[in-house]
C-alpha cells in the first residue's frame, strides 16, 4: 500500500494532507514522563525495545500519519570520539578546539556502531500500522559542527563561525567529514526500515547568507547525492526532507540542495516561501506550536489559514514549525491533528 505521506514528499495525487510534529515523542505526553522516571534520555535512545515503544507513543495519542524514530541528532557524535551527555540540553565535554581535532576525526566505517539504532527502526517497523510511515532522521553537517565546536551551551555558535571566517578549509573539511558520516549513517536507517529520512538544520538560517551558500547548501546537496546513489544501488527511493529554522533569507538557494521535501518554521508563510521553491519540492509546515495552548476555534481558524496557504498543485505535510512544546495540553494536539485531516479532504 502506498503510504499518504510518502505520496505527500513526491507531491502525488492525494486525498488528504498528511500531518505529524516534530518532537511529537516527547514530554507532553504522560506515557514518556512517566518512562523517564525510570530511565534517562540517552538509555532511552540506546535500548531498541525502549526508542521503539516511545516513538510509537504518539500513534494512540494523537493518531498522526509519520511517526520519528525516538532519538537526538547528537546520538552520533560519541562514533567518532566526542562525550555527548543531557541536561536536558546537550553537553559535550571534549569540543573540537584545534586544526588539529578536526584533522583527527575519522568517519570512516564508524556508524556501524550504531546498531542500537537500526534495531529500534526494526523493532518499530514490526508494530507500525500499515498506513504510517516512519522517518528517520539525523542532523545537517553544519548544526552537527555548531555543537562540536561549541560545547553545545552557547546560543549563537561563535566558535563555529569563527572557524568559518578565520580557517575556511578546515571548516570545509570538518563539515566534509560530518557530510561522510550523516551519509553513512542516514543510508543505514534507510537500509534498516525508515521510509523517509528528514534532515535537521536547525542553525543554518542562523548564519548569514553568504555563509548558506557556501558552508550549507552544498554540503546538504552532497549528503542528499550520497544518500540518494547508495540506497539507489539497493533498489529502494525514501524521501529526504530538510529541516531549516529561521531559513527566509535563503528560500531561494534551497533548491540546489535536491531535497524532495523543505521543512519550514513558522515565520513565513507557506504561499511566501512556495514563490522561492521549485513547484516540484513539497514543503513542510509550520503552525506555530503556540497555537496549540489555543481554544478549539482557534486552532481550527490557524489550521484553516495554513491549509488555504498552500499554491494548489504543491506537494504539502501540515507539520508545526518547529517541536511540540514540553507542556502542549495533548487533547490540542489530538485536535489539530484531526482538524488537518478534516479539512484537508478533497473530495
Ligand atoms: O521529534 C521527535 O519526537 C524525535 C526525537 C528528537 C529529539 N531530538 C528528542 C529529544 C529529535 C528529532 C531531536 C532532534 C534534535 N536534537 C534537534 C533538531 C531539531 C530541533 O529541535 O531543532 C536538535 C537541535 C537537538 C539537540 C538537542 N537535544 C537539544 C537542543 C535538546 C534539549 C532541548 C530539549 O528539548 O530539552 C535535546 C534533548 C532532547 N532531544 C530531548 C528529547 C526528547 C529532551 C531530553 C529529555 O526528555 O530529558
Amino acid at each position: 500500500m502506498s503510504k499518504l505521506f510518502i505520496d505527500a514528499c513526491f507531491n502525488r495525487k492525494i486525498e488528504r494532507t498528511p500531518v505529524w510534529m516534530m518532537r511529537q515523542a516527547g514530554r507532553y505526553l504522560a506515557d514518556y514522563r512517566e518512562l523517564k522516571t525510570k530511565y534517562d534520555f540517552l538509555t532511552l535512545c540506546k535500548t531498541p525495545e525502549l526508542a521503539a515503544k516511545v516513538t510509537l507513543m504518539p500513534l494512540k495519542e494523537v493518531n498522526p500519519d509519520g511517526a520519528i524514530l525516538f532519538s537526538d541528532i547528537l546520538i552520533v557524535l560519541p562514533v567518532i570520539g566526542i562525550d555527548v551527555s543531557f541536561n536536558p540540553g546537550p553537553i559535550i565535554s571534549n569540543p573540537v578546539k584545534t586544526a588539529a581535532d578536526i584533522e583527527n576525526i575519522n568517519v570512516v566505517n564508524k556508524t556501524e556502531k550504531l546498531v542500537f539504532v537500526y534495531e529500534a527502526i526494526k523493532n518499530i517497523k514490526a508494530e507500525l500500522p500499515e498506513d504510517v510511515a516512519l522517518i528517520g532522521f539525523g542532523g545537517a553537517p553544519l548544526t552537527l559542527a555548531a555543537y562540536l565546536t561549541g560545547g553545545g551551551k552557547t546560543g549563537n555558535f561563535k566558535e563555529l563561525r569563527a572557524l568559518i571566517y578565520s580557517d575556511p578549509q578546515r571548516a570545509h573539511l570538518l563539515l566534509d567529514k560530518l557530510v561522510d558520516l550523516q551519509a553513512d549513517f542516514l543510508t543505514s536507517q534507510i537500509e534498516a526500515g525508515a521510509e523517509a529520512v528528514q534532515i535537521f538544520d536547525t542553525w543554518a538560517g542562523s548564519m548569514p547568507r553568504e555563509v548558506v551558500k557556501e558552508f550549507v547548501i552544498p554540503k546538504i546537496a552532497a549528503l542528499i547525492e550520497k544518500i540518494r546513489q547508495n540506497i539507489a544501488s539497493k533498489g529502494k527511493e525514501v524521501p529526504i526532507i530538510y529541516f531549516i529554522k529561521d531559513g527566509s533569507h535563503v528560500l531561494d538557494l534551497l533548491n540546489a540542495t535536491g531535497a524532495d521535501v523543505i521543512s519550514i518554521d513558522e515565520k513565513i508563510s507557506i504561499s511566501y516561501a512556495a514563490k522561492f521553491i521549485r513547484n516540484n519540492i513539497s514543503i513542510q509546515g509550520n503552525l506555530d506550536s503556540s497555537v496549540l495552548y489555543c481554544s478549539k476555534d482557534i486552532i481550527t481558524q490557524k489550521v484553516d489559514d495554513i491549509l488555504k496557504s498552500v499554491p494548489s498543485g504543491r506537494g504539502h505535510i501540515f507539520n508545526l514549525g518547529h517541536g511540540i512544546l514540553p507542556d502542549t495540553p495533548v487533547e490540542n494536539a489530538r485536535f489539530m491533528i484531526s482538524e488537518v485531516k478534516r479539512l484537508s479532504k478533497r473530495v
